[in-house]
Formats: C-alpha cells, structure tokens, sequence
C-alpha cells in the first residue's frame, strides 16, 4: 500500500516552531517512528511552503497511490485551490492537523479541505499523522 504524508507551510520548521503548540519533536525524527510502526505500508513524505507544489504534487499522486494524508497548514484556512485538487482527484485524502484548531483563532475554523475529505484527524499532536495511517489498514 503506497500513502504520503503531505505537509503545508511552515511545518518544515516543526521542533523549532511554536513548541508549545506543536512539540519538540521534529518531522523527520516522527517519520522514522512512523515508517517502523507501519513496515507493510510505503509511506512517502513530501513538504512545501508553496502553494502550487503543494497542488502539482496533488496532481502526480493522486490518481496512483492508496491515500494521502494531508495537513496543508494555513493554506487549510485559505487555500480554494488545494481544496479543488483534493475534489479532483480520485485517491482518498484525510486532514489532518497536530493542534486543535477549533481552541484556536477563529479564523482556523475554516478548512477548504474538510467538504472533500475521507475523514479530519485533529488535535491529537503528532500522533494525528499516525492515527490517520492506521485508518487505512
Ligand atoms: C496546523 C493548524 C493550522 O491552523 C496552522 O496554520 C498550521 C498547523 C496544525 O497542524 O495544527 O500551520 O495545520
């Protein structure tokens, strides 16, 4: 089974970033966690702060692999475009978010992802990544 992990802007800087909200633990250092709790799946990872990348990488994946996991980060919030590329494609998508965004601004209330979603995994830290994989099995 081929899944990737794909994450939006500024989550490159996660361990660094905001720790409170969102750990001390960096993405690479999970991705290993998670790539040896789950050795039948192909788990792949891709991540950008550019909108576009983020839709084109869309496009090349989502009519071949299993599933995507998706936290697009702020471009959740604002983002009609990724939002459209996840209609469009066939593969499934689940959202997923480390913090709990509806404790947050209100502005993260919104997500142009969730209509077009399998499912939403919020709130959970990065454990959110991880009980989205086990969804697929
Ligand atoms: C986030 C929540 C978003 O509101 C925020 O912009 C992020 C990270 C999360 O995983 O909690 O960058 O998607």
């Amino acid at each position: 089974m081929k899944i990737i992990i794909i994450n939006g802007p500024n989550l490159n800087l996660l361990g660094k970033r905001e720790p409170e909200i969102y750990g001390s633990q960096t993405f690479e250092e999970y991705f290993v966690v998670l790539q040896a709790e789950f050795p039948t799946i192909e788990l792949h990872y891709f991540q950008s702060n550019i909108e576009g990348e983020i839709i084109s990488k869309l496009h090349e994946i989502g009519f071949t692999f299993d599933g995507i996991i998706l936290n697009a980060a702020a471009y959740t919030h604002t983002s009609v475009g990724i939002g459209d590329a996840v209609k469009s494609i066939p593969t499934p998508v689940i959202e997923v978010h480390i913090s709990n965004t509806f404790s947050r601004e209100s502005f993260r209330h919104q997500s142009y992802i969730s209509p077009n979603a399998k499912g939403i995994i919020i709130g959970f830290g990065l454990d959110s990544y991880k009980l989205a994989l086990k969804s697929f099995l």
